[in-house]
């Protein structure tokens, strides 16, 4: 576990570290030659938004639509210079501001000079319905992604990647929501895999829709070989997470997901290599000064803040 605080920048040089294709799943590629086919390199880079107004309050926010502090303006900046070296083709986002706004704002830092456009309707261009107005706007984005005389990167929001739906809790600080509902059962919604609060999603739900979203619309984007930005929630990158690394239910509900921290992958068509996992450690004493600022600002929080 030497490697815990890897700055992320440095990752095009770990490409000699992506995993072989196991003989096993060799039968299951796509036949080609493979001496000649280009092996598929492509970067997937995870990462929660920065502070939003309610985590600072530390109130449960689950799916309200809560916009970042300045504090978490900053650190999506701090974010965006750590992964800055990375040329991304398309990047995810949930549906919420605060993980638009983070990834808009850590694109500002590109060394690509690539022109995010939010593209309505998601990748697959669903909400035909709606009015006119919204639908010329829908197709004027598709179109510009064609058309534009500068280059762009196409941003997707879809709701599969929302924050874990924490229903009656939400809104509540975690004294209101003990004083209510009781200490106990308060920490089982919390703590555990399959429990629903009132009106909420559990995180088993969180899991099955956003790595269900992950392996249907993410993964095939990363076999085509393009680079992937995408930028959810705390609950989201636990699933995403531990489906990557094959985490236990146990291991997924213990993770600590920074703020505005990236978690860098390396893809071959069929593995997964970890670059940059930053789990929070108490043992890690590697110095912050010359670290990227995204990664020094976000393990120099105190007191990490589960309640996302
Ligand atoms: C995602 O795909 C993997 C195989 O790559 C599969 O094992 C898993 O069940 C899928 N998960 C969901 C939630 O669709």
């Amino acid at each position: 576990m030497a490697a815990c605080c890897v700055s992320v920048a440095v990752m095009a040089n770990l490409s000699s570290s992506v995993v072989a294709v196991p003989p096993d799943k060799q039968s299951v590629a796509v036949r080609k030659d493979s001496s000649t086919a280009p092996a598929v390199q492509s970067k997937l880079v995870l990462m929660r938004h920065g502070e939003s107004m309610w985590n600072d309050l530390k109130l449960f926010t689950g799916d309200v639509d809560i916009p970042l502090t300045e504090k978490g303006v900053e650190e999506a900046l701090a974010g965006g210079r750590a992964v800055s070296e990375i040329d991304f083709d398309i990047i995810f986002t949930s549906r919420l501001v605060r993980a638009k706004q983070t990834a808009l704002i850590a694109m500002t830092q590109s060394k690509f000079k690539r022109v995010p456009v939010l593209v309505r309707g998601g990748f697959y261009g669903k909400g035909k319905t709606g009015d006119a107005n919204r639908i010329r706007l829908r197709d004027a984005a598709a179109k510009a992604l064609e058309t534009a005389a500068c280059r762009m990167v196409p941003v997707y929001a879809d709701p599969a990647l929302n924050e874990r739906c924490y229903g009656d809790l939400q809104g509540l600080n975690k004294a209101a929501a003990i004083a209510e509902f009781g200490e106990e059962t308060v920490t089982r919604w919390r703590r555990s895999y399959d429990t629903r609060p009132p009106n909420g999603e559990s995180l088993q739900d969180t899991y099955v829709r956003s790595v269900g979203f992950f392996n249907s619309t993410i993964e095939p984007r990363l076999k085509e070989g393009h680079n992937v930005f995408l930028v959810a929630h705390g609950n989201v990158l636990r699933c995403l997470i531990s489906h990557l690394g094959g985490y236990s239910d146990l291991e997924m509900l213990r993770l600590q997901i920074l703020t505005a921290l990236p978690y860098a992958y390396l893809y071959n068509g069929n593995e997964f290599a970890e670059c940059c996992i930053l789990p929070p450690r108490d043992d890690c004493n590697i110095p912050l000064i010359n670290m990227p600022l995204g990664v020094s600002s976000v393990l120099k929080k105190a007191e990490l803040d589960s309640l996302i």
